[in-house]
């Protein structure tokens, strides 16, 4: 796009995921650790007409891929109306939502009818057992419904994520890929990231990107490395039975130098990084009536100061044996 802004690194912007709640209905133990939060007031959320002039503002400046994420996207109620509102924004070329897929069954339809092009849902294993003891909520079965009903409705463009967590599910590599081909999902295999607090991660539980190739080598022969040619963190792979799939290596090989994405929390935060612990207020200009043109210049000017490449610092922390620090950013909005 003419006149959008490049980083300190000559980074351009790509990409703006939305949280639409902080909310969740599930507590994955890598992701929300407590059974009890402090949610958002309703009135802290930024509406939908908000988030859509936000978007408008975002995608003039070239992030013109969108994904609405959460907490999880579907406990925000009418979301099929947000979907329609972004959808019809001329400028956005990509709309995507990731989801726990527990709530999906009964608006899969409503969400293709508005025009989402793509969806992500989040499996981690296909034993209930397992996932009763990971997210704390005994829902397989609806998501299992969930995924289903996204085939059934015909949202084509699916994809499955799991965190593979060495001694919970990285023994179920191959029966997940073969779940992926059942229902023409691509799975994507992701790296345990470090995301601080009581999360529980060690480096003995990061099962690597190494490590995951080893295994689905020994199951299906050679995996081929496909070219990459976008920013999207996934580096994909095929299987001599010609199945596809992705690993994000956020933590053995950070995407930092790339990163062409950032956030906007559910109370219109804006973060440059997925690791940053300050970000941008954008509600409260918002609310005091900023046009489109000074919001353009406020998110142009941050932008153009961003220094972030948070997985990357993470690594070299490590190496130095330094301690984390709680993360709230990721917690509240993976
Ligand atoms: P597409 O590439 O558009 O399909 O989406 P995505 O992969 O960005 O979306 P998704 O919500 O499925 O994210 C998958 C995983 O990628 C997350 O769980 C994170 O592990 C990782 N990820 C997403 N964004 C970032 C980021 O900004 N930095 C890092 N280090 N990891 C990220
Ligand atoms: N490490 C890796 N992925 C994580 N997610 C949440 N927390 C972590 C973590 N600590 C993932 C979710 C979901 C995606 C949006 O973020 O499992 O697939
Ligand atoms: Fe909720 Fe998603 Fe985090 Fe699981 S990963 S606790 S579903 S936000």
């Amino acid at each position: 796009v003419d006149g959008s802004p490049v980083d300190v690194f000559g980074r351009p912007m790509g990409a703006l995921r939305i949280s639409l709640t902080d909310r969740c209905n599930l507590r994955c133990r890598y992701c929300m650790p407590e059974e009890e939060y402090a949610w958002l007031p309703r009135q802290d959320l930024l509406t939908f007409e908000e988030i859509e002039q936000l978007t408008e503002v975002f995608v003039s400046l070239g992030a013109d891929k969108v994904r609405l994420t959460g907490g999880e996207p579907l406990l925000r109620r009418d979301v099929p109306e947000l979907v329609r509102r972004l959808s019809g924004l001329p400028g956005v070329k990509d709309l995507a939502m990731t989801t726990n897929g527990v709530l999906l069954a009964r608006h899969a339809e409503s969400l293709r009818e508005a025009g989402l092009h793509r969806l992500t849902i989040s499996l981690d294993t296909l034993r209930p057992d397992r996932f009763t003891s990971m997210t704390r909520r005994g829902t397989h079965g609806e998501v299992l419904a969930g995924i289903n009903a996204a085939v059934a409705t015909g949202l084509t463009d699916l994809k499955i994520d799991t965190v593979v967590l060495r001694g919970f599910n990285s023994d179920e590599l191959a029966e997940l890929i073969e779940f992926g081909k059942s229902v023409s999902a691509e799975v994507r295999f992701i790296e345990y990231m470090d995301v601080g607090g009581a999360t529980g991660w060690t480096p003995e539980k990061v099962f690597s990107r190494a490590e995951i190739l080893e295994t689905l080598s020994q199951e299906y022969g050679s995996c081929e490395e496909l070219r990459k040619n976008d920013t999207a963190p996934a580096d994909r792979f095929r299987l001599p039975d010609g199945t596809v799939f992705g690993i994000i290596s956020s933590t053995t090989q950070p995407f930092c130098a790339t990163c062409d994405r950032s956030r906007l929390t559910a109370d219109g935060m804006w973060l440059r990084c997925l690791y940053a612990m300050t970000g941008t207020d954008l509600r409260t200009p918002l609310r005091s009536g900023a046009s489109h043109d000074e919001l353009r210049d406020l998110i142009t000017g941050v932008w153009q100061q961003r220094r972030d490449r948070g997985a990357v610092e993470r690594v070299s922390e490590r190496a130095n044996g330094q301690v984390f620090v709680s993360l709230e950013s990721l917690k509240r909005d993976p």
